[in-house]
C-alpha cells in the first residue's frame, strides 16, 4: 500500500512538471505568420512581439473534426494571469478574429482542437497617400503594403497608390491577408474602396473585418486607396511577392 502512494505522489510530482515546462512563449516576427495547431494536451502560448509599434493579427480557427465541449479555450490580451479575458470557449465552433495592441497575448488551452493563425503587423503605407504613387518591385520574398497607421484606424479622405511591378518580368501574386474597409449602402464599395487593376483588369475591394486571404496573379499590380470624408475601419493589409519559375521549358 505504501508503495502505491508513493508511485501516485511520483506520478503527480512527475505530471506537475511536466505542466510547468509546457508554457510555450513564441515571439512573433514582423509579417511572418506563424500557425499553432492542436496542441492536444494542456498548454498556455505566451505570444511576444519582436517590434514596439506592430500590433497582434488573431484568427482562431475550428478543426473540422466534432467540437470538444470538455475542454477550455482562454484568449487574454496580457498575461494569463493578470491580463484581460477577451474570449473563452468551451466548445470552439466559429472563427474568431481580433486585432490585439498590448504588448503580450496570451492563452490557455485544455483539449479543444483548434488552430490559430497569428502576424504581427504594421504600418506599410510608404507615403503613397502624400499624392505621388509609390513604386515597389515584387521580390521572392514577400513584402507588404497597409493603409496608413495600420491597424488601427485610416485617416479620413485619402488617396493612395501603389504601383507593384517585377524587375524581372515574372508574375507576381498579390493576396489580400486582411481587409476592413467601410462598405456603402447596398454593400457596394462606394464609399471607401481598394482598387486592384491589373493587366486590363479592375477589381473593387471593401468588407468589413475579412480574413480570406484572397489572392491575384498578374504581371504588375496598380493598387489605390480611397476613403471618403466619414466612417473609417481599420484598413488593409496586403502581401506580394514574384512567383518563381520552376519549369522553363514547359
Ligand atoms: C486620386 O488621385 C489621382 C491622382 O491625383 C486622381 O487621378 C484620382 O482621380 C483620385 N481618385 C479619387 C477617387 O479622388
Ligand atoms: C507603374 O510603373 C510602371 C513601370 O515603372 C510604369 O510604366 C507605369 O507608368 C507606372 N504607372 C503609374 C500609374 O505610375
Amino acid at each position: 500500500m505504501e508503495n502505491l502512494i508513493s508511485s501516485f505522489q511520483r506520478l503527480f510530482i512527475l505530471l506537475h512538471i511536466l505542466k510547468e515546462t509546457c508554457a510555450n512563449n513564441v515571439n512573433l516576427q514582423l509579417f511572418e505568420p506563424t500557425i499553432i495547431a492542436n496542441p492536444f494536451h494542456e498548454v498556455s502560448y505566451v505570444l511576444q512581439k519582436t517590434d514596439d509599434d506592430a500590433v497582434f493579427l488573431i484568427e482562431t480557427i475550428p478543426a473540422k473534426q466534432p467540437c470538444k465541449t470538455s475542454g477550455n479555450f482562454r484568449f487574454y490580451e496580457g498575461n494569463g494571469k493578470t491580463g484581460i479575458l477577451r474570449f473563452e470557449h468551451g466548445c470552439m465552433a466559429e472563427v474568431k478574429t481580433w486585432v490585439a495592441d498590448s504588448n503580450t497575448v496570451s492563452m490557455d488551452v485544455n483539449k479543444p482542437a483548434f488552430s490559430v493563425w497569428t502576424l504581427l503587423a504594421k504600418d506599410q503605407s510608404q507615403g503613397a497617400c502624400l499624392g505621388d504613387p509609390v513604386h515597389l518591385f515584387a521580390e521572392r520574398r514577400e513584402k507588404f503594403i497597409t493603409t496608413a497607421t495600420f491597424p488601427r484606424q485610416y485617416p479620413a479622405q485619402v488617396n493612395c497608390t501603389w504601383n507593384i511591378t517585377s524587375p524581372n518580368n515574372r508574375n507576381i501574386a498579390l493576396t489580400v491577408y486582411y481587409l476592413d474597409v467601410e462598405v456603402g449602402p447596398e454593400r457596394n464599395c462606394v464609399f471607401d474602396y481598394i482598387k486592384i487593376q491589373s493587366d486590363g483588369k479592375e477589381e473593387y475591394l471593401c468588407g468589413e473585418n475579412i480574413w480570406d486571404k484572397e489572392t491575384f496573379h498578374g504581371s504588375h499590380f496598380l493598387v489605390d486607396f480611397i476613403s471618403d470624408k466619414s466612417g473609417v475601419r481599420n484598413g488593409f493589409l496586403i502581401g506580394f511577392h514574384e512567383l518563381q519559375i520552376i519549369h522553363d521549358d514547359l
